[in-house]
Parts: C-alpha cells; sequence; structure tokens
C-alpha cells in the first residue's frame, strides 16, 4: 500500500501543450512546479521503451532539482510497421517539428507495405507512460493506451501530431475532427493518468 500523498510535484516537459493538460488533471491542493525559468539540458531519451524514457526523464530532472518529478513519454504505434514510429514519434517530424511531413513518411512507409492498404484497416494505439520519480518515493511507472486504425487521409485540425489520421477504435471520426474535451476523455494519457491519481 502507498501511503505517502504527493503535495508538491515538479512536471518534467518543456511542452506548454502538456504543462496546461497535466496540471489540469491533477487535484488542485497540489502544487505543480515547471521547468519554467530553468536552463536545463535535457536528457537524451536512449530507452527502447514508453516507460524507459518516462523513467529517464523523471529521474534526470527530479535528481537535478531534488524534487518529486513526473514524466511522460508517449507516440504511436502501427501494427504494419512493426510499431513504427512509436517511441520515435516526436523524431519522425524532423528538427521543425512538422508533421505534415511525419504523415506523409506514415503513407508511404504504409504503402510501400501493402498498396491495396486504403480498404484494410490498419490497426494501430496511441500510449502514454508515466513516472513519478523522487527522494524517498517507490518509483510510480504506468502505461495508459487507446485503440484504433489509421484513416486513408488526413482529416481534421483540431488535435495535434499524429491526431489528424487516428481513428479511434468505435468512433468514426479522427482524433483530429473530435471536440478536445471529448478526446481527453478516452485518450491514452487520461487512461494513464487514471491509474496514479490516486497517488496525489
Ligand atoms: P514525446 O514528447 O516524446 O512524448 O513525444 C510524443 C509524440 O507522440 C508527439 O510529438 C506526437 O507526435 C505523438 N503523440 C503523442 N500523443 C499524441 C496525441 O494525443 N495526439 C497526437 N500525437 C500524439
Amino acid at each position: 500500500m502507498y501511503k505517502k500523498k504527493i503535495k508538491e510535484i515538479l512536471i518534467g516537459t518543456n511542452n506548454k501543450g502538456k504543462l496546461r493538460e497535466i496540471r489540469d488533471l491533477i487535484p488542485k491542493r497540489v502544487k505543480v512546479l515547471s521547468l519554467k525559468n530553468i536552463s536545463a539540458n535535457h536528457p537524451k531519451e536512449t530507452s527502447k521503451t514508453f516507460i524507459g524514457n518516462s523513467y529517464l526523464k523523471a529521474k534526470y530532472y527530479s535528481k537535478l532539482m531534488n524534487k518529486i518529478c513526473l514524466a511522460d513519454d508517449s507516440g504511436l504505434e502501427i501494427d504494419l510497421l512493426n510499431k513504427a514510429p512509436g517511441i520515435y514519434s516526436a523524431r519522425w517530424s524532423g528538427k521543425n517539428k512538422n508533421f505534415n511531413l511525419a504523415i506523409k513518411k506514415i503513407f508511404k512507409k504504409i504503402q510501400d507495405k501493402d498498396l491495396n492498404w486504403k480498404k484494410r484497416k490498419i490497426k494501430a494505439r496511441f500510449k502514454c507512460a508515466l513516472t513519478i520519480y523522487g527522494p524517498g518515493l517507490k518509483t510510480i511507472s504506468v502505461i495508459g493506451k487507446i485503440e484504433g486504425t489509421i484513416s486513408n487521409k488526413k482529416l481534421g485540425n483540431k488535435g495535434f501530431g499524429y491526431d489528424p489520421i487516428f481513428i479511434p477504435k468505435g468512433k468514426k471520426i479522427t482524433f483530429g475532427q473530435m471536440e478536445p474535451k471529448v478526446k481527453h476523455r478516452i485518450d491514452h494519457r487520461q487512461k494513464a493518468f487514471k491509474q496514479i491519481r490516486k497517488f496525489f
């Protein structure tokens, strides 16, 4: 049984969107610290797994600031591409974070595997790993996922990253066409957060 409730937490991300989303999911009585105004180098994401990368980020920022830290790692796995882009999801968009390019790359790789892919269901899932690491704390790592398929064209502009090509299972529209409020009720980040809420 986990006794110590967390009262203060550093969020190990430089992404403002993620910080906002995570802040919204943490109870208001917990003090949330960010990396804002801290000119830290980022750790290299050298692990081959989402959990591994979330762990190394949480540990790195925790040791740097001597605080309990929550870090995440997320991405899209496509079965036909042997789970690519996976942990390389952000890296496929290049230095300029160009997701048009990353999506084109995905379509090209799928097409190379199967010329008839547009008539098939191409199975995929988003995953989000979260790790909480800190002084005097037993490390916590969880993973949330949402299954779905790849749309045969880019649809919608409400989301970010790979949202315009991901259709969650049981729905007829992409994450990119979905109201953010609706997406956030069912997505991988929300599912991961549900598992760690009890620690706050
Ligand atoms: P991270 O910052 O290393 O976790 O990289 C995650 C990458 O995965 C992002 O840059 C996005 O490309 C992709 N990704 C993760 N979650 C989502 C999502 O909810 N929608 C769209 N793309 C996502």
